[in-house]
């Protein structure tokens, strides 16, 4: 078990929305429960002027605060430094702020943690990496550990990704860098393992013999939000699917690790994500489905178009659902679709992974209902977290009439730290599990990378159109029907 120790945190970027809404909100909640007795220092970083005071105020205001919060012994240690990303002597600055509290604060050679957090746009990744390593702010002393989590988008592409990444690497040693995917610090994302691999009747089952297709859905009810400058030079395949809905399937897919080490989890999640298809964009069959959404009515609002938001351009291209169909060449899942889709503006909010198992034929004989519908394994990830099974059993009464039960293996824990709170609290202790490693997100990149390019360069395929507040286009529906399935609810 790794051991809590005093922590300097610096957010770079700490005026950013992502900052607000949930690096903050994540480190209180994270300080009460696992470092009221400890010696810490939150240290905000960004160009904007501010006191520690003003700071302190806006930090209370993220938080979600109950009338018995007692907020003043955190606010007491959080900190604020305006500062050019570019300016050096802003990281000397800086230094000085932190080589102080830690000597007043930590004590002559007690172990502590400095980690800094970059939640910053990423065309300055690069600059303030750069910066920390050459301004000393990166601490060589033997008492002071270093750690750097690094927010995504990992680059634009796998060209970038691995330009960002030879710059981390001249800075920071593998184990300092914390690559985040929020998604894996979700309870029930970390449960896909357990609940794979130590449930001895569910394994067996997993593969092309017994399942007929994988779903996952990433949808979302908001819409751009505020953050049109990112999001129209990204689209929705960098920002959903190429980290997180890959990161899903390859938990959902990979072998059995030789342990639950980060390491030989991850060597098997690289082996399944190195082992999917090309998507093939032959105009044959629909493999890939991008869409935009048009305004709408979500839960009785009227909303907009993507292009009449704000920051968004009147003929923008961009994005905002995307429903493709990966393979896995491999024994276990030969010839199995793997549907995903991620879209904003869809009905609800909703991740979920359906699992639909074969049917089996002989069996429709049983029953006078005809058809007996599939077994389903579902695995909600949010709103709600739950695993469960639909399954069939005897009506009661002198027939062999079937009904759907509903076998529930896992529910959510009220207790549990959300995923923020649970990464940050993570990489302050030095355990990296949860964290992606680079080969992950090279080979997530090598798998969108010629899809992105379709897009951009030969607008394929073509670009469709959904209303908000709908369950996304009627062409996403058409490619699976076409391959003998339908969308399950999620
Ligand atoms: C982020 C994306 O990584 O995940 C956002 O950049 C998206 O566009 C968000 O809204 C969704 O996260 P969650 O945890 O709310 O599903």
């Amino acid at each position: 078990m790794k051991s809590r120790k005093n922590f300097v945190l610096v957010i770079f970027g700490a005026s950013g929305s992502l900052a607000k809404h949930k690096i903050f909100p994540a480190i209180y909640k994270m300080i009460k429960r696992e470092y009221e007795a400890k010696q810490y220092m939150v240290l905000g970083f960004a160009r904007t002027h501010k006191t520690d005071e003003e700071f302190r105020e806006e930090f209370r205001e993220s938080l979600d605060l109950s009338e018995t919060d007692n907020i003043q012994g955190v606010l007491k240690n959080i900190f604020y430094c305006s500062g050019d990303y570019s300016n050096k002597q802003d990281y000397k600055k800086l230094k000085k702020i932190i080589d102080g509290y830690e000597k007043n604060h930590f004590g002559a050679n007690t172990k502590s943690v400095r980690c800094f957090y970059l939640a910053i746009p990423p065309v300055v990744f690069e600059q303030v990496v750069e910066n920390i390593g050459l301004s000393g702010l990166k601490e060589d002393r033997a008492h002071i550990e270093n750690r750097l989590i690094i927010e995504k988008p990992f680059g634009r592409d796998l060209v970038t990704a691995k330009a960002l990444e030879t710059v981390l690497m001249n800075y920071f040693k593998e184990s300092e860098v914390y690559r985040i995917d929020h998604y894996l610090g979700k309870e029930t994302v970390q449960n896909l393992l357990i609940f794979r691999f130590v449930n001895k009747f569910i394994e067996p089952l997993f593969n092309s013999r017994y399942i007929s297709n994988v779903q996952i859905t990433s949808a979302e009810s908001v819409g751009v939000e505020n953050r049109a400058g990112y999001f129209d030079h990204a689209g929705i395949v960098r920002d959903m699917i190429q980290p997180h809905v890959l990161q899903m399937l390859s938990l959902i897919a990979m072998e059995r690790p030789t342990s639950f080490s980060a390491k030989a989890i991850k060597d098997e999640k690289v082996k399944v994500l190195n082992l999917i298809r090309p998507v093939s964009m032959n105009n044959d069959t629909i493999n890939i489905v991008r869409a935009q959404y048009t305004s709408g009515v979500i839960r009785g609002h009227k909303v907009r178009s993507y292009r009449e938001e704000e920051g968004i351009g009147v003929n923008s291209q961009t994005e905002t659902y995307a429903a493709l169909k990966f393979y896995i060449d491999n024994d276990r899942w030969f010839g199995i679709p793997f549907f995903v889709r991620a879209g904003k503006r869809m009905s609800k909010k909703s991740t979920v992974i359906n699992i639909q198992f074969k049917d089996l034929p002989a069996l429709q004989t049983f029953s006078k209902c005809t058809p007996i519908p599939s077994n389903i394994l579902t695995i909600k990830i949010q709103p709600e977290e739950s695993i469960f099974i639909k399954m069939f059993t005897k009506k009661s009464g002198t027939d062999f009439d079937i009904k759907p039960s509903q076998l529930t293996f896992f529910q959510s824990c009220d207790d549990c730290l959300d995923a923020y709170s649970r990464l940050i609290n993570d990489a302050l202790i030095g355990d990296n599990t949860l964290f992606i490693r680079y080969d992950e997100i090279d080979i997530a990149w090598q798998i969108v990378d010629p899809i992105l390019l379709s897009f951009e360069k030969e607008k394929l395929p073509r670009l469709d159109y959904y209303a908000s507040g709908s369950d996304g286009p009627a062409r996403a529906d058409i490619m699976l029907r076409e391959a003998g399935y339908s969308w399950i609810d999620y």
